[in-house]
């Protein structure tokens, strides 16, 4: 590549970040992840810095946000929305402490006001005589849309103040935002009738603000949170801040009093060497939250200090936004490779140039199946957005069109199985793509005996992945059922495993074999027999050949089993080499308990759904499901409509919001544990 002079890498900077901002602001459709974007805003600003003659008056650095919609009429803001710096790790929020400090002249104590980072957009609403006349977004900072309309269906939003003691003029500053519930809600329904998914939380919040019609975004459910004031003062323009407490908490608590909503994970810290636990505090739980943040924001506590720190160009300095691992990150696809799963489905699997995305080093993600490959449209040799939230799988997001080389390649399905060979088919009904080869596959061989002796099946312990890929790969075992056949004698020739080791595997395995018919029928592996699905139909046949002999009718009678896992329960029964699994399988001396048959008076939570979210601290999850089961209880992994009770632990998140969206009864921990004990 040849080298671009300051000149030309700042025009095409400029060129770069007015279309990401048109798309971005204008849109509501990013084509590149924010990460991407502040980066290169970091570097024309570094260029603009070293080179000042570059730094002209239409840099986008000179603006904050996008043009105002010409639908919507202007307003301009009495006082300048300002935006906020970012930090990305421990050293960085130290140099900020020790600026303020040297700034301030003092290494005294700072208390801080500890916020999310709320990932929405900042609006500014205009309380006249405790009355919203007006609400306007931050548009370029100076001027903003007027929104009025569409913020008085806001229902946290109060459109009168409940104290009539306020100055003449009250500007109240926060975020309007979407909850996860609602964004799933409004996708779902998005796609139900075709219509394009928003891409996140914040985009569906942008694109239900921005709605001529105050109609739809009525029905939109956004929230809002207050975080700060703007003008104070008369409706002359005069500035009143003594109505103000001089504590940036204390205001929002008087916010908070006049009916606004505040952010409950709003904490006052004494001092700055708080921050960084209420930083990993709010990281640790941000899964649970019903709302999308993307890190928190600090500010100095004290407005006295803010008066003395002021500003620069477009941020305060007495505030920070101390910010999680981007979640979104740009990489390239080096290759895509085809896995075989436990049934046979062919995987794609991306190979990336390794990339840090949040938090963790990405260098694999899945890309599902040949629809999904579809639908990105990604080639060989693309630039991708990989996403990774949460203890999520990375994902593919999107394909950066434009930055498609000209060697970039198809992905070509392939026609056999790259492991046996054998033909590969796709039902009509599938996306996926399988394998025919059975256990003949070595792949699906591998797979099907990793899932046989895991934690949840016959958890055989010790007997780890690449152990079973070692004991496949040396023929030593093809089913299931020689591992009940191997001698310590045999095990101890492998590589890494010593007499004791392997002494200590026969041990598990003979341990393994007094298992329960419920996890037997899991440990089969059968298409879509879940562990739930598993311990329904162990209890109503209570027996091994009831369940082989049932027909498709006799297992749709079985709570959770539909037509599919019907077929798929008779068709696994109905092949030979199956069968003759099984029969080795109970010859190797594998037995279950016998089943004790409950009474109708024995399970009083019959017909009864429950959910259980975030942390139970008295009993694990797994037992009370067991227990509540034993009941009669169904439960479930998803609140909807047809849920009865939601048992919500410590950091009950997005579940508990939506039952409560919902209407749902809600447990506590203690509730459940009377429940139980009234009934067992
Ligand atoms: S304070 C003078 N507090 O972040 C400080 N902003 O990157 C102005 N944001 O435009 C902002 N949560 O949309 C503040 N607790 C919070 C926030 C927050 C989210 C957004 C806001 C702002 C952007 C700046």
């Amino acid at each position: 590549m040849t080298q671009l002079t300051s000149q030309e890498r700042v025009a095409q900077l400029h060129q770069q970040i007015n279309q990401y901002n048109h798309e971005y602001y204008v849109l509501d459709q990013p084509t590149v992840p924010d990460v991407e974007y502040d980066r290169l805003m970091r570097e024309l600003i570094e260029l603009e810095q070293q080179h000042p003659a570059l730094k002209t008056l239409d840099s986008p650095s000179q603006k904050v946000g996008g043009e105002a919609l010409k639908a919507f009429t202007q307003v301009t803001h009495q006082l300048p929305m300002l935006s906020l710096d970012n930090v990305f790790s421990e050293d960085e929020w130290q140099a900020f402490i020790k600026r303020i400090q040297e700034r301030l002249g003092s290494s005294k104590a700072l208390a801080f006001c500890a916020e999310p980072k709320l990932d929405g957009l900042a609006v500014s609403l205009r309380y006249e005589h405790g009355v919203l006349v007006q609400a306007a977004t931050r548009g370029d900072g100076s001027v903003g849309e007027n929104i009025t309309e569409n913020i008085r269906t806001i229902k946290s939003i109060p459109l009168k103040l409940r104290d009539s003691q306020v100055p003449e003029v009250l500007e109240v500053r926060g975020e309007v935002f979407m909850p996860k519930a609602s964004f799933e809600t409004l996708n779902q329904q998005a796609k139900q009738k075709g219509d394009k998914p928003f891409a996140n939380p914040r985009n569906a919040a942008a694109g239900s603000l921005r709605q001529l019609d105050s109609k739809i975004t009525a029905k939109r459910n956004l929230a809002f949170y207050a975080y700060s004031v703007g003008f104070v003062g008369d409706l002359a323009g005069n500035q009143q801040d003594q109505w103000l407490a001089n504590s940036h908490y204390q205001r929002l608590e008087q916010l908070k009093t006049l009916g606004l909503p505040m952010c409950p994970e709003v904490k006052l810290l004494a001092d700055q060497n708080q921050c960084q636990r209420f930083y990993q505090d709010i990281l640790n739980r941000r899964d649970d939250l019903s709302y999308e943040i993307d890190g928190t924001v600090l500010k100095v506590d004290d407005i006295a200090a803010q008066q003395q720190l002021g500003f620069v160009a477009r941020a305060p300095r007495w505030a920070m936004a101390y910010k999680f691992p981007a979640q979104e990150e740009l990489t390239v696809l080096e290759d895509v490779e085809f896995q075989v799963g436990r049934t046979g489905a062919i995987t794609p699997v991306a190979r990336l140039k390794p990339v840090f995305v949040g938090g963790v080093t990405v260098s694999n993600a899945t890309l599902h199946n040949q629809d999904e490959i579809a639908r990105l449209a990604i080639k060989i040799g693309d630039t991708v957005i990989i996403r990774r939230a949460g203890d999520v799988i990375p994902q593919v997001v999107s394909v950066v069109a434009d930055r498609r080389p000209v060697s970039a390649q198809e992905v070509v399905f392939p026609t056999e199985c790259p492991v046996c060979q054998s033909p590969v088919k796709k039902r009509e009904d599938e996306a996926v793509v399988r394998c025919t080869g059975g256990l003949v596959c070595q792949a699906q061989r591998k797979e099907a005996i990793k899932h046989f002796a895991s934690r949840k099946a016959l958890d055989v312990d010790g007997l780890g992945d690449k152990l079973v890929e070692q004991l496949v790969d040396e023929n030593m075992i093809g089913t299931p059922a020689d591992l009940f056949k191997l001698t310590a004698t045999e095990l101890s020739t492998l590589e890494r495993m010593g007499q004791k080791s392997a002494d200590k595997l026969v041990n598990a395995l003979v341990a393994a074999k007094q298992t329960t018919l419920a996890k037997f029928i899991y440990a089969l592996g059968i298409r879509e027999v879940g562990e739930a699905t598993a311990s329904n139909l162990a209890q109503h046949f209570l027996a091994l050949d009831k369940i082989q002999a049932a027909t498709i009718e006799q297992l749709q009678k079985v709570d959770d089993v539909g037509e599919v896992v019907a077929k798929n329960i008779v068709d696994f029964f109905n092949a030979q080499n199956n069968v003759e699994v099984v029969t080795d399988l109970l010859a190797q001396g594998i037995h279950w308990p016998e089943i004790e048959v409950k009474s109708a008076d024995q399970q009083p939570l019959t017909d009864l759904t429950y959910v259980l979210t975030g942390t139970l601290s008295q009993l694990s999850r797994n037992d009370a499901k067991a227990r509540l089961q034993a009941l009669g209880a169904k439960v479930s992994g998803s609140v909807s409509a047809k849920t009865h009770y939601l048992v919500a632990g410590e950091k009950a998140g997005s579940k508990l919001a939506k039952a409560q969206d919902l209407g749902v009864a809600v447990l506590t921990e203690d509730d459940l544990i009377a429940l139980l004990a009234e009934h067992e």
